[in-house]
């Protein structure tokens, strides 16, 4: 049962009889009654009054599902899935790229409204509501040796926090390794995992999450101080965005097989949330100021008269303030 239709009718916040959307769609009102079970499936509320019909309050920003025809890059972007409800982008596209392989210089990339076990770092669950927030997952095959890829997740947040400071977003700060943060608060993360045999090259996925529409006063099950683009009052059509995301991921990984890190390092600096902080590193005893990265993305920390390094790895660091 694909639920596009009805949702893309539903978007406008407006009441619709069960009738006109039976005839809009060429379905029966039981057909409709079903489907709009299906839809509160997936969080979405729906008010239904007798004489009035159906609506979604406050209507839904849904994502164009033909994002990649209009796509700058689209002759580089193989396909771009956009999906209603999926436990992951990032595992979604690691099955599917495990049965169809990318050709050599392509991408492939995956969105969608609704993620069921969206992946956090550190087995974290990446809290996903409907039509809120960006899910993004983009794969490509990097030939050579895996050492090439140091420094490519620090690349892509450097490149996001670039693009939503074109974006016209305030305030945008990378806590190393991954965290995009505004005033303090979580915005959104990245996770790049590796996928099937690492000998000749191995292909890379990139999944970025962005709290876009999600509002503090209705998601309460996240267990460290976040933010989103609303709440900062910055309003940006989610299709918009992630479009500009696709073809800045595709203009970073193309620009960072070329020449690696080195190109993206000075640009840390700019968005650097943990320089001059005081910063601990649980289960380390490690404890000292943040003082930026190294040409190899690793963490500095300035501790007792030492300059330390640490490696993204598993390690979570901490500002003595946070709760993360
Ligand atoms: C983090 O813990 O900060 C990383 C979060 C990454 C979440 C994104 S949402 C799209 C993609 N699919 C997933 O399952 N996870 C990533």
């Amino acid at each position: 049962m694909d639920l596009g239709p009805l949702l893309s009718i539903l978007s406008d916040g407006e009441y619709i009889s069960g009738v006109a959307l039976g005839q809009k769609l060429g379905v029966s009102r039981t057909a409709i009654w079903k489907m709009m079970g299906k839809i509160e499936e997936l969080g979405i509320d729906v008010d239904c009054i007798k004489g009035k019909g159906y609506r979604v309050g406050g209507g839904l920003d849904l994502l164009d599902r033909d994002i990649a025809k209009g796509l700058s890059c689209s002759d580089t972007v193989a396909f771009c899935d956009v999906l209603l409800d999926v436990e992951s982008t990032n595992s979604y596209l690691m099955e599917k790229v495990a049965r169809h392989a990318l050709a050599r210089g392509e991408f492939g990339f995956c969105l969608a409204e609704r993620q069921t076990r969206g992946r956090g770092r550190r087995g974290r669950l990446w809290v996903s509501p409907f039509g809120q927030n960006i899910y993004l997952s983009g794969t490509y095959f990097f030939p050579g040796e895996v050492s090439r890829l140091t420094g490519l997740s620090l690349s892509i947040g450097i490149a996001t926090a670039e693009l939503l400071n074109e974006m016209g977003v305030p305030g945008v700060e990378l806590k190393w390794p991954n965290d995009l943060m505004i005033g303090g608060r979580k915005l959104g993360g990245i996770l790049v995992e590796l996928s099937g045999e690492i000998t000749q090259g191995c292909m890379v996925l990139i999944g970025i999450g962005l709290n876009v529409g999600m509002r503090e006063s209705e998601v309460s099950t996240i267990d460290q101080p976040w933010t989103s683009l609303v709440e900062e009052g910055v309003s940006i059509p989610r299709s918009r965005l992630a479009a500009n995301l696709i073809e800045k991921i595709v203009a970073t990984v193309s620009r960072f097989n070329e020449s690696g890190f080195v190109e993206f390092f000075p640009l840390w600096q700019k968005y650097d949330y943990l320089k001059g902080k005081p910063v601990t590193v649980p289960g380390g005893d490690l404890a000292g100021i943040g003082a930026g990265i190294n040409d190899s993305g690793e963490l500095l920390i300035q501790s007792e008269g030492k300059m330390v390094s640490v490696n993204a790895g598993e390690v979570s660091v901490r500002v003595s303030t946070d709760s993360d």
